[in-house]
């Protein structure tokens, strides 16, 4: 089995309420603490079969403009999703499987790509309006029962499983493969930067805060007892854990490397996306309104995140 990041956005960074404040608030957070953030999805060859785990954000996304109030920035483009899964040297054609963490666009924006896979998913995540139009779903109930400490799961293919790990999402899910030994944990969201994982904080973004706290108490359980390489989406420590082969130990973290941040973009469309979901705010849209004119407590009409959660573009 090999596994291997697919690469897309590089140099963003997420701010400290962010990504720590989903329990005790953003305001106790420092906002000019920023971690390291980039986009990959990954992609495990098994010799017999190519699957993957998400698949990125849809081709022509704009890039975000951030400023300096901004607490989230996915980063520059390094290239598009399918041009980062073709460099790695692999045809649509020859996925057989997609396994789908959550339902948010920058994991689930090109499944509709890949002519011959399945795409296994929580059932509970199939309403989302980011997963209307496709019809190659194979919808999962987790009837294999307890995976380790995860009280259900589905197992995929030896060695492959889909654990459920709601929070997040309703319906999200965390991805495990074993090999030579270890465990590598696809970790879905649960955190946006291992520094969470090592602080035992839960980020803002979440549908469920009851269910995304007992799914990090057990992701935390997890990695304690088995040797786990942890790979985030949206952070560097992602593939840089993978290409090492690191085993997580909660206790000795690797030290921390800050974002370096680069305001100096300034030129914007006058529109607006979202960085949880990549939904798009165009005031041609919405009658000539801008977004800065939009009430505080106007929220993202397809993830229900605030205003805060916007760059420009
Ligand atoms: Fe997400």
């Amino acid at each position: 089995m090999e596994i291997k990041a697919v690469k897309f956005r590089k140099d963003g960074f997420y701010a400290q309420p962010f990504v720590f404040g989903g329990e005790e608030g953003a305001d106790k957070f420092d906002s000019k603490v920023k971690y390291r953030g980039s986009l990959q999805n990954y992609l495990i060859d098994t010799g017999d079969d190519v699957i993957l785990v998400d698949t990125g954000l849809p081709a022509g996304t704009p890039e975000e403009v951030p400023d300096e109030n901004s607490i989230i920035y996915t980063g520059k483009d390094i290239c598009s999703y399918m041009e980062a899964f073709a460099a790695l040297g692999y045809k649509p054609e020859q996925v057989t499987k997609i396994l789908l963490t959550h339902k948010h666009g920058d994991h689930s924006g090109e499944l509709k790509s890949f002519p011959n896979a399945k795409i296994y998913v929580n059932e509970e995540e199939l309403s989302a309006d980011e997963l209307q139009g496709i019809d190659n779903f194979v919808p999962v109930s987790f009837t294999d029962g307890a995976y380790y400490n995860f009280p259900e799961s589905q197992k995929i293919q030896d060695g492959i499983y889909l654990v459920k790990a709601k929070g997040h999402t309703n319906g999200n899910s965390l991805v495990i493969a074993e090999n030579d030994g270890l465990f590598y944990m696809f970790e879905a969201d649960i955190t946006y930067v291992d520094e969470a994982l090592y602080e035992n904080k839960l980020s803002v973004v979440f549908d469920n805060l009851p269910a995304a706290r007992d799914t990090l108490d057990r992701v935390r359980e997890f990695v304690r007892n088995h040797p786990t390489v942890y790979m985030g989406t949206h952070t560097p420590q992602g593939y840089e854990n993978l290409e090492a082969k690191r085993v997580m130990d909660l206790d000795n973290p690797v030290p921390t490397v800050f974002a370096e941040v680069d305001l100096s973009q300034t030129e914007s469309s006058g529109k607006y996306v979202c960085s949880i979901c990549g939904y798009i705010y165009d005031p041609d849209e919405h009658e000539g309104v801008a977004f800065e004119e939009l009430p505080e407590d106007w929220k993202c009409p397809r993830c229900k995140q605030g205003k805060d959660k916007f760059n420009k573009a």
